[in-house]
């Protein structure tokens, strides 16, 4: 397509490279990322994920040359070699090759048969996907394996499997043959031998992506429309991949405190009576819980931005009562608007000209809960912050987040045509453009309008997404079902979703259509403890699945796993913290902190929350025991207590209370005392399980809602142990200390050592010793600690 290359041209950090059938360029963006674009669509990129000015964007210097009629640009960490016909190769700086352009063409295997028959018994037909505007080929290694692509079904390492961006509300269960989910987010991340480097396909059009499904001597991605526009993020850590990736599209913003609690949602809870006997029952129940969600029926007649008199009388009030039990409330908001003369909303809408129209200017309509509705134009800034303002008028009402639903966007009467039209901030675009990127749009429009009408961090909840969406929202998986083996496929979406740069992610917990069982709620539950977004939500008319509609052993059991839940709140609050440091999300894949371990690059049913802390769960019905992979290092048992030796596969005994853990030695782990809901009572002892080992940690304290600890108030501190002759030494340290109504002590615990004396700071201090266990209380300002045995 491209010919031979005719000249070169340095402007500022691109090479501008001549073809003789086209122009592109290269971007240095820094010296591990470089951006590939040729203006086949629009002159410059316009992007919706990589937002200007851009904290990954260096000043670097790097070398071009030109030798044996190809051109090299040269950074610090990389030689990018571009070659006649636009190939492109990646090297490091000593010369190995990291990614190297296919040469070949597309060659896909055979498929026999006149499939049309077997499609008029219903069967799906297999077809390999046709030709795209844009391809681009890589060349594939024997062992390579590829991660990340959001929410997509399928195992961890998506080799061998191919797939579209195309947000897709699909509510057949969800298999491996779904190409498309609700969101799109074009990045993976490839781990070779040598080396993890990342590709950003940043084309919002619908994208399509083949992970050696169709031959084994390439991969290659592509799209029908846009620009040919990617990105090559280099490792050559995969963590290093991610923590690049997400300082390019942004990352998770540290969320409120409370966001963390559990959730408790179904399609719906109304009227209010219902939601208070809810609420009533979590607390009888001695059951925590932070939030409740309201579904589409606390509207009138479905229509965005009001109330349903009848069944919700006074919300304010409604909301107020919640507040006093310690309970949020979390509105859903469509982007569908009534069609619907004299409703406000609609006609305001209507009068500004706010919706998306047909090729002729007509506003467009279709059908969703409201009947006939209209799509604001979220696409074009000042419908962005008309529908940013109306946030206002829920959180006056007491409401404290908002989950944004159905904004693929979702239509009950066809598809959106593709010539639907919107103005796309002055650059026209239709619907072929701007529907993946539709929600992610929504989305920055109610996180803005919530931040500017509460001055909190704002807690904003979305179904469809595109790259970069993480800035703005947290994430749900969509409706799974109440099956065990979309309890199975939970855990490599949320690693993937994890691995794509969203940190605060969940699936519906019990599942959404389908009567969920008493034991596979349970041990859902004990997934979703540690799933840094905690809901329990399902359709209209399934069984309950509140946990006191089950038995006693499901009840003791579900709450057994929500209390550790909020014990960890203060370690899922770091590790979020971490998240908006590094991009790197709190639930993650083994292979993300052993990647050179191959036992575990495709250990699916296996997560690490945080880096130290292992979950082995019970995804099968029956199940008892498991067979359980640990990494190098020692582990301890949090069921036994038993220090274990990693590096090989143990069998694990799972009583239905009991969800496998392990922790590694050397953790120092922050806990809180039981609490209802996160701000019940002050926490003024901070607990700190220690596993003795050598390792150090960094603990964050600051108020749990307010933007102030970008002004630096908040508390910081750094722990720290190792094994010494004299005994376990510890060292606890206030680093930074801004939030004066922190913690005033922090009750030390000590696993398996029972100490004979303990000092602080040199001098005998108070300790107690039980069950070959040592606790001790110091003041928050810390010291050297040293345990004898
Ligand atoms: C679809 C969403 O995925 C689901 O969570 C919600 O309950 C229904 N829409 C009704 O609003």
């Amino acid at each position: 397509m491209w010919g031979k290359r005719t000249g070169y041209e340095k402007e500022g950090r691109r090479v501008k490279l001549g073809f003789e059938s086209g122009e592109g360029w290269i971007e240095v963006v820094n010296p591990r990322v470089v951006h590939v674009f040729a203006p086949l669509h629009t002159p410059e990129p316009k992007s919706r994920a990589v937002e200007q000015p851009n904290p990954a964007f260096e000043d670097c210097e790097y070398r071009v040359s030109e030798r044996d009629g190809q051109l090299e640009i040269a950074t610090d960490e990389l030689v990018v070699r571009v070659y006649d016909h636009f190939y492109v190769d990646i090297h490091d700086a000593a010369g190995t090759p990291i990614c190297l352009d296919y040469r070949g063409g597309r060659d896909p295997f055979l498929r026999r048969g006149n499939v049309s028959i077997a499609e008029g018994e219903g069967h799906e037909a297999m077809r390999t996907s046709g030709h795209h505007k844009i391809e681009v080929l890589k060349a594939m290694e024997g062992g390579e394996k590829f991660y990340g692509l959001g929410d997509k079904t399928g195992p961890l390492n998506k080799r061998g499997y191919e797939y579209e961006m195309w947000n897709t509300d699909d509510p057949s269960p969800h298999v491996e043959s779904h190409k498309a989910l609700y969101k799109s987010i074009p990045f993976f991340i490839t781990l070779k031998e040598r080396a993890a480097y990342g590709l950003f396909f940043d084309n919002p059009f619908k994208t399509f992506f083949d992970l050696g499904k169709e031959n084994s001597a390439y991969y290659y991605f592509g799209a029908d429309d846009g620009n040919l526009d990617y990105y090559f993020i280099y490792g050559p850590e995969v963590k290093d991949v991610v923590t690049r990736y997400t300082a390019l599209t942004g990352r998770t913003p540290l969320p409120q405190l409370w966001t963390l609690g559990a959730h408790q949602s179904r399609w719906s809870y109304a009227p209010e009576s219902r939601v208070l006997e809810v609420a009533e029952k979590f607390r009888e129940h001695d059951l925590p819980l932070d939030a409740i969600h309201l579904d589409i029926d606390y509207m009138d007649g479905y229509r965005v931005f009001t109330w349903d008199n009848e069944r919700f009388p006074d919300p304010a009030e409604l909301t107020a009562r919640l507040r006093d039990m310690g309970i949020k409330i979390v509105t859903i908001i469509d982007p569908g608007v009534k069609k619907d003369k004299g409703y406000r909303i609609y006609d305001e809408g209507l009068e500004k000209g706010y919706y998306a129209t047909d090729k002729d200017g007509v506003t467009y309509v279709n059908s969703v809960w409201p009947g006939d509705s209209v799509y604001p134009d979220f696409s074009d800034e000042p419908v962005r912050s008309w529908w940013a303002d109306h946030q206002k008028i829920m959180l006056d009402a007491g409401v404290a987040g908002i989950w944004n639903d159905m904004n693929e966007p979702a239509s009950f009467t066809g598809p959106l045509p593709d010539d639907v039209q919107f103005k796309n901030d002055g650059r026209p675009a239709d619907h072929r453009e701007i529907h993946n990127v539709y929600g992610h749009l929504m989305s920055q429009a109610t996180f803005d309008g919530i931040r500017e009408a509460s001055g909190k961090r704002p807690f904003v909840i979305t179904r469809a997404a595109y790259a970069g969406t993480q800035k703005y929202s947290t994430v749900w998986t969509g409706d799974n079902q109440s099956f065990w083996e979309h309890l199975r496929l939970s855990i490599p979406q949320l690693m993937n979703l994890g691995l794509s740069g969203f940190a605060f992610s969940g699936c519906d917990v019990g599942g959404f259509s389908h009567d969920c069982t008493p034991e596979l709620l349970v041990r859902w539950v004990q997934v979703g403890a540690f799933s840094p977004l905690f809901r329990n939500h399902t359709a209209i008319g399934t069984r309950d699945q509140e946990p006191w509609a089950y038995d006693e052993e499901t009840l003791d059991a579900y709450r057994k796993a929500m209390k550790l839940r909020y014990r960890l709140l203060p370690y899922l609050y770091d590790l979020m913290r971490e998240a908006e440091n590094t991009g790197i999300a709190p639930l993650r894949p083994l292979v993300l902190e052993y990647p050179h371990d191959e036992q575990v690059h495709e250990i699916d049913d296996q997560f690490l929350f945080g880096s130290r802390i292992l979950v082995a769960p019970i995804v099968e019905q029956g199940k008892r025991h498991r067979a359980v992979y640990l990494p190098e290092g020692k582990w301890y048992d949090d069921r036994t207590g038993e220090l274990l030796e990693g590096g090989r596969t143990i069998l694990a005994e799972a009583p239905l209370d009991v969800c496998p853990i392990y922790v590694q030695a050397g953790t120092l782990l922050p806990a809180y005392p039981d609490r209802k809901y996160v701000g019940e009572r002050k926490i003024d002892e901070l607990l700190l399980y220690v596993y003795p080992g050598s390792g150090e940690y960094t603990h964050f304290e600051d108020d749990g809602e307010s933007f102030a600890y970008r002004d630096g108030d908040y508390n910081e501190y750094r722990f720290s142990q190792a094994e010494t002759e004299q005994g376990l030494a510890l060292r606890l340290e206030k680093r930074h200390a801004g939030y004066a109504d922190g913690y005033t002590m922090i009750r030390v615990a000590v696993h398996g050592v029972e100490a004979a004396s303990v000092t602080l700071d040199g001098q005998p201090v108070e300790f107690e010793t039980a069950d070959g266990n040592t606790e001790l209380l110091v003041p928050a300002e810390g010291g050297e600690i040293l345990l004898n045995a």
